[in-house]
C-alpha cells in the first residue's frame, strides 16, 4: 500500500467537487434539476475577448511558453485597470503579477509565507479555500467569527484579545463571499492599521467587487496600504471567465516577487490567447459593467422571490453574485437543502460549507436564467 503524505488528513474533496457528481447523476437519472449551488457565470465574456483569442491563435508565439510574469502588455492593463476602477497606481513591472485564477494565488501566497507552526486568520463564514489551503501548508488556521448584527465586518476589538504572536496571514474578503456584505467606510483603513500594528499580511480577495456593487473599492486605495497588504482580484465572475483562469496579485514588489518564486516553480505563463482576450476583457468601458448588473438586477429580483417563498430573510444592500438568506428559526442548512434537491430538483449551497457560522443559511448563486428562477419558483407554489 502506498501512503499519502500526511497533509492529505487535513483535507476533504471540495464540498463542489462531491456534491457536483451527486448533481450530476441526479440530472443523468432524468431529474430536472435547476442548480443555484455555484458561482459559475452562465453568461458569455465580451466579443472582442473571444475575438482575441481566436486571434492569438494565428500568432507565431502563440503556441511558445510564455513568461512567468505574464505579456507585459497584461500587466499593463491591469495597472490600467486599476488606475481607472480604484485610483491605484502600480508598477507593471514590480506590482503585478498575472495568476491563473485567483484561487491558485491563495495556494502560493500561503506557500510564500506560512511556515508549519504559523497561523492564518480566516473569516468565518468565509470561502472554504484559505481554511484547506492554510492546512495543506501545514498551518493552523485561526477562525474570526463574522456576524450579521455588525453586517459581516470583523470585530477588531475581539482579534486584538487574541494571541496573534504566531498570525502571518489574514484573509480578507469584501465585497464578501458568501454574505455579500460590502466593506464599511473604514474596515480598509482599519485592516492597514491593524497588519502594521501585528506584522500581519493582510491579503483581500476581491473577486466581486463589480457585480451589483456602485462602490468599486480595493484595499490598496488606503494610504500605506501596499507595505502590509496584497490584493486577488479574477476576471471569473467581472467577465464571465471563470473557465479561462485568469486572476491577479497586486501590491508591493516585495511581497509579489516571494509570491513569483513560488509561481515560476510550479506552473509556467498562461496561454498566448488567454492572455490577449484578458487585456480586451480589463481594457472593457462601463457599459460592460452596467449591462452585466442589469441581468443580475433582474435574477437577484426573482431570488429574492424565491427566497420570500422559502420564508427566508436576506440584505437587500448586499452585493456579490449570490443571495445570502437566513432560514426560518430553527431549521438547519444541510438537511433543508437535501429534501430541496430531493423533493424539488433545486439546488442551493448550504451556509455550512462556509463555516460554522453559515448554520441556519443558505446560498443562491445568481448563475441560473431567468427562466430556470421562474421555474424554481413555481416550483413551490
Ligand atoms: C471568495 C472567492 N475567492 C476566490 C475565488 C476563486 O476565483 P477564481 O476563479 O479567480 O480562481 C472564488 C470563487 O468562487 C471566491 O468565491
Amino acid at each position: 500500500m502506498i501512503e499519502v503524505a500526511n497533509r492529505l488528513q487535513t483535507v476533504e474533496e471540495y464540498y463542489f467537487s462531491k456534491k457536483l457528481r451527486e448533481v450530476a447523476a441526479l440530472v443523468a437519472s432524468g431529474k430536472p434539476i435547476i442548480n443555484l449551488g455555484i458561482g459559475s457565470p452562465d453568461l458569455q465574456p465580451p466579443k472582442k475577448v473571444i475575438d482575441a483569442l481566436v486571434e492569438g491563435f494565428s500568432s507565431p508565439v502563440a503556441h511558445k511558453y510564455q513568461s512567468y510574469q505574464g505579456l507585459p502588455e497584461l500587466r499593463e492593463a491591469i495597472c490600467g485597470f486599476y488606475k481607472n476602477h480604484f485610483s491605484v497606481s502600480l508598477s507593471p513591472l514590480t506590482e503585478v503579477l498575472p495568476l491563473m485564477g485567483s484561487k491558485e494565488g491563495i495556494m502560493h501566497i500561503s506557500m510564500a509565507y506560512l511556515n508549519e507552526g504559523d497561523a492564518a486568520l480566516i473569516p468565518n463564514p468565509g470561502y472554504p479555500t484559505y481554511q484547506s489551503v492554510t492546512k495543506l501548508v501545514g498551518a493552523e488556521p485561526v477562525f474570526y467569527e463574522l456576524n450579521a448584527a455588525n453586517n459581516w465586518q470583523p470585530d477588531f476589538e475581539a482579534l486584538e484579545k487574541q494571541d496573534l504572536s504566531n498570525v502571518k496571514i489574514m484573509w480578507v474578503n469584501y465585497p464578501h463571499m458568501p454574505t455579500g456584505a460590502l466593506p464599511s467606510a473604514s474596515v480598509y483603513k482599519d485592516l492597514v492599521a491593524f497588519g502594521k500594528k501585528h506584522n500581519i499580511l493582510i491579503v483581500n480577495d476581491n473577486p466581486y467587487t463589480f457585480i451589483l456593487n456602485d462602490d468599486p473599492r480595493s484595499i490598496l486605495s488606503v494610504e500605506g496600504a501596499k507595505e502590509v497588504c496584497l490584493e486577488l482580484n479574477s476576471l471569473s465572475k467581472t467577465f464571465n471567465m471563470a473557465g479561462w483562469r485568469v486572476g491577479m496579485v497586486v501590491g508591493d514588489g516585495k511581497h509579489i516577487s516571494n509570491v513569483l518564486k513560488v509561481k515560476s516553480n510550479m506552473d509556467s505563463g498562461m496561454f498566448y490567447g488567454i492572455q490577449k482576450g484578458a487585456i480586451e476583457a480589463l481594457n472593457c468601458s462601463g457599459m460592460w459593467f452596467s449591462t452585466l448588473n442589469s441581468v443580475y438586477k433582474k435574477r437577484r429580483d426573482l431570488v429574492w422571490q424565491l427566497a420570500d417563498t422559502l420564508n427566508c430573510t436576506y440584505d437587500k444592500d448586499a452585493a456579490g453574485l449570490f443571495v445570502w438568506a437566513k432560514l426560518p428559526e430553527g431549521i438547519e442548512a444541510e438537511p433543508f437543502i437535501d429534501k430541496v434537491l430531493k423533493e424539488n430538483h433545486l439546488f442551493i449551497t448550504p451556509g455550512t460549507i462556509f463555516g460554522s457560522k453559515g448554520e441556519g443559511y443558505i446560498r443562491f448563486s445568481l448563475c441560473g436564467s431567468t427562466e430556470d428562477l421562474e421555474e424554481a419558483i413555481a416550483r413551490f407554489k
